[in-house]
């Protein structure tokens, strides 16, 4: 990995550094359906633009992502590439659109299968994840450039936290089993930066089912290591966060003076 001391943000490498080139895999095949009924989670409107094109343009803002991988609804690769078509990126991004699979985790392997060679370094980001801040991306390029092989933007979380034994039935009363110390714990955002080689193998080893490519890295017993994320990162996962995306577009929009 190179210890390239440049900001990831500058577009060209110090005399005599490699290139490090890195791409974005952007899972967007999910349903959405605690988000309720309508169309693919992906493709619902956020202030009129479908939350995918703001994912991808939030992966494109960063200078050094060079490549954008979209994993589309299985059925639905046609009509993402359409709909990215009449969007306007970055010159410099490239972007492919490949079929997702059932699982994020098929989803995150099969943009992986389609990434071609020269990328060393590769972020996997949520399409529902639509209002990261360039500068937490970079933040996450940087400390793979740095050397780690995996990087998670995290959180501190504001809840307290319980372990419990699950009931049979949902809405029946849990037994707590245990309060984890809050101050060490995180909540953890995307995009995921890893050494390429690195997420291949945990793909290609790591079975289990799992929520995040970190901790895929981490089966491998790798350390991962988290950089600070940020409020805006948030997932859309359900209903109400529709209404803080919007609400946090119109904080932008009012920021940047429109
Ligand atoms: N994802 C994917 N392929 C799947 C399932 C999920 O690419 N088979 C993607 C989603 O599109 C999303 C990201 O993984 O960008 C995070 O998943 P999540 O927030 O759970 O989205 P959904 O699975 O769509 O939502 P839900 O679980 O409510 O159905
Ligand atoms: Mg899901």
């Amino acid at each position: 990995m190179s210890d390239d001391p440049l900001p990831p943000s500058s577009p060209t490498p110090a005399p005599g550094r490699p290139t490090v080139r890195t791409a974005a895999v952007i899972p967007a095949a999910g349903r959405g359906v605690r988000l309720g009924p309508g169309a693919p989670k992906a493709l619902r409107a956020l202030g009129g633009t479908p939350m995918l094109v703001h994912a991808v343009r939030a992966m494109a803002d960063s200078r050094a992502v060079s490549l954008v991988v979209v994993v589309a609804p299985p059925d639905g690769a046609g009509e993402v590439k359409s709909l990215l078509d009449t969007h306007a990126l970055p010159e410099r991004t490239d972007v492919l659109v490949v079929p997702g699979g059932e699982s994020r985790q098929q989803s995150v392997k099969l943009g992986l299968d389609a990434l071609p060679e020269g990328y060393d370094i590769v972020l996997v980001h949520d399409a529902a994840r639509p209002l990261v801040p360039v500068d937490t991306v970079d933040a996450v390029i940087e400390a793979v450039r740095d050397g780690a092989p995996a990087v998670v933007p995290a959180l501190p979380l504001a809840d307290t936290v319980k372990q419990v034994e699950p009931a049979a039935t949902p809405g029946e009363p849990e037994p707590v089993v245990a309060t984890p110390d809050r101050s060490r714990l995180r909540a953890v955002q995307t995009p995921q930066g890893f050494d390429r080689a690195t997420l291949v193998r945990a793909h290609e080893t790591v079975t289990d089912d799992v929520t995040d490519d970190a901790s895929m890295v981490e089966q491998l017993g790798l350390t991962v290591v988290t950089v600070p994320g940020h409020e805006e990162a948030f997932k859309v996962t359900r209903p109400l966060d529709l209404v803080l995306a919007e609400a946090v577009l119109a904080r932008r929009r009012l920021n940047d003076g429109f």
